[in-house]
């Protein structure tokens, strides 16, 4: 069975468009993409990796089929993928091939594709329509729905992007089955962010049977995938551009966007994310907005789905160094304002907040809780 979940509320602010989640989606050859496409597209370009060469060619001879041009734009893996220099050979394509205001890009991957394939698409021409075909859990449940696009610079990740909703979102579970065990791991971060923010079913279905919820091929992935795009749909629906309520996503990603930075990007962004939710759910406590027992159920949950609930660092490492570079990074963090540090926290499950500007003290005393 096919799940649609309606994104956008139709006004300027906030175009609508739809995200399908289901199995096989792919496997036909691009009718579902096909479907998702506005009327008049001539040309398509497919943006994806190499791991992702055989779905792109099933995918195009279908959308050849149905008598579109279609071109194949392979690009690396991961963050490799979101700079400027590949976007500008994407660019160069786009022209060679006289793309149109009126023609398409697809993006066929994992979150750092649909990044730059989102972003190449908000780009050319001031802007053409994105089909977004997240093939990883974290993409699925986060970066190919919401519209947010971008590529990294030396600088840091994200920093160069625009707010560009796709016209429609495919999310085929099938692809989960080949994901890595580990990715699919990481990408349960996401969802049972979505699930401390806004839905306690999804927190209920993972401690109820962690193993199945983490099975790709079962039922219950399936719910939890719909659930947390459910949660994305709403919250990006009513503020696309993050002018506040949006910033309740990024749940735990001020640590955890912390620890990737000093971590050189070794950790995988879930990971860090998983991390992350604990340290801002140990700050709540701190700051006497969450319990001890709240605090324990955070542990439970990420622990449960195979995710790290502290911050290891070896022997090696100077303690005092680590908490101050961690510092340094959360002040850069997109949501400070000044010299502001605001958290999202939790005032109890599923109510977050904003924590503006907490002491140095309680940042620490949260730190010495995760470490
Ligand atoms: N990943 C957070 C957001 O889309 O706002």
């Amino acid at each position: 069975m096919t799940a649609r979940i309606e994104v956008g509320d139709g006004s300027p602010a906030s175009p609508r468009y739809a995200v399908l989640v289901g199995r096989g989606l792919l496997a036909d050859g691009g009718s579902a993409v096909h479907g998702l496409l506005p009327p008049g597209v001539a040309r398509v370009l497919i943006v994806h990796p190499e791991s992702m060469e055989q779905r792109a060619a099933v995918l195009a001879a279908g959308l050849r089929e149905r008598g579109l041009t279609v071109h194949l734009g392979l690009v690396p893996d991961a963050e490799a993928a979101k700079t400027a220099t590949v976007a500008a050979q994407l660019w160069q394509q786009l022209g060679l091939a006289g793309f149109t205001r009126s023609d398409a890009v697809i993006g066929l991957g994992g979150g750092t594709v649909t990044d730059l394939a989102g972003f190449v698409a908000a780009t050319w021409l001031r802007g053409v329509a994105v089909v977004q075909v997240p093939t990883t859990l974290l993409a699925m449940v986060d970066a190919a729905v919401g519209g947010k696009t971008g590529i990294n610079t030396a600088e840091g990740k994200n920093l160069v992007g625009a707010f560009h909703p796709p016209v429609g979102v495919i999310c085929d579970l099938d692809t989960l089955t080949t994901l890595p065990r580990a990715d699919l791991v990481a990408g349960m971060a996401e969802v049972v962010k979505h699930g401390f923010i806004r839905d306690q079913r999804t927190l209920d279905l993972i401690a109820a049977d962690p193993t199945t919820a983490c099975d790709p091929s079962g039922p219950v992935l399936a719910e939890l995938v719909t659930r947390s795009i459910e949660v994305k749909a709403a919250v990006v629906t009513e503020d696309l551009r993050e002018a506040g309520l949006r910033e309740i996503l990024n749940y735990g990603h001020t640590f955890g966007h912390a620890i990737e930075q000093v971590e050189d990007y070794r950790w995988r962004h879930g990971e860090a994310v998983s991390v992350g939710m604990v340290y801002a759910a140990e700050l709540a406590c701190l700051a006497g907005l969450l319990t001890e027992a709240e605090v324990a159920e955070h542990r439970r949950i990420l622990a449960a789905v195979g995710l790290p609930t502290a911050y290891r660092i070896g022997p090696e490492v100077d303690r005092e160094a680590r908490w101050a570079a961690l510092a340094t990074a959360m002040g850069r963090d997109k949501k400070a304002r000044g010299s502001t540090l605001r958290f999202v926290v939790l005032a109890g499950l599923g109510q977050p907040q904003r924590l503006a500007g907490p002491s140095d003290d309680l940042l620490r005393a949260a730190f010495d809780r995760v470490i």
